[in-house]
């Protein structure tokens, strides 16, 4: 068994990132124009109330704005935006240069292509390690019509086509499961080495 001291933060990025998730873009807008970063901690939390929570890290500098605004959309990334998820987690460049966006009834900027749009309140706040806990009441929600395939995120990197996940479990499929060594990275994390720095814990 592996003891608390040799859990480096490379080790809970290697092996947590076995748990694959969807990709949101998180947007307010302010005074300044919108704003918004690439968030993966994403969850639906309580049906009743209507509540979601996503984990915003503590480096973040477009979270403080988020929070002072109290409101905030949900954008949830279709397949094929791997470039949006980059871009919204880049510094230095306008994230909302290169894609369609609107504001909706709630005042939020929604995201054209995305998959579905949640419009919310934000109600609390947790410490929690190197990430917060944010926690908000949804106000409005809506799927797009064209419903479409999700952007996932696996091992640090964008996960791929079906039929290339197919072919590698098919000639796998009659060796025995190693497990991964200590910081041994994983393959997506050799793919896409630009998601696996700001993999949230
Ligand atoms: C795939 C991916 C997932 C991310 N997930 C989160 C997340 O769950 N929480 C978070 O605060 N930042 C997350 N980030 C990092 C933010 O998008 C952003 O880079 C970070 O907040 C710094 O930018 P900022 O200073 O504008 O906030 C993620 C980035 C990528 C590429």
């Amino acid at each position: 068994m592996t003891l608390s001291h040799d859990i480096t933060p490379q080790r809970m990025r290697t092996v947590l990132g076995h748990f694959a998730t969807g990709l949101t873009v998180v947007t307010a807008h302010d005074s300044t124009g919108p704003v918004g970063f690439t968030c993966q901690s994403f969850t639906s939390l309580s049906l009743e109330p209507p509540l979601i929570s996503i984990n915003p890290t503590k480096g973040s500098s477009t979270w403080p704005k988020i929070r002072q605004l109290g409101s905030f959309a949900v954008n949830i990334l279709p397949a094929g935006s791997e470039q949006l998820a980059l871009d919204f987690s880049r510094k230095g460049i306008d994230r909302f240069d290169r894609v369609d966006w609107e504001i909706s009834a709630a005042g939020h900027p929604h995201l054209g292509g995305a998959l579905a749009w949640v419009d919310c309140e934000l109600e609390a706040e947790h410490e929690a390690g190197d990430h917060s806990i944010a926690i908000a009441r949804v106000h409005r929600l809506e799927a797009a019509e064209a419903g479409g395939h999700p952007l996932l995120f696996f091992k640090g990197g964008f996960l791929p086509l079906a039929a290339e996940l197919a072919a590698e479990a098919a000639s796998s499929v009659h060796q025995l499961p190693r497990r991964i060594g200590r910081d041994e990275p994983g393959r997506n994390e050799q793919r896409a080495s630009a998601g696996q720095d700001v993999l949230s814990a």
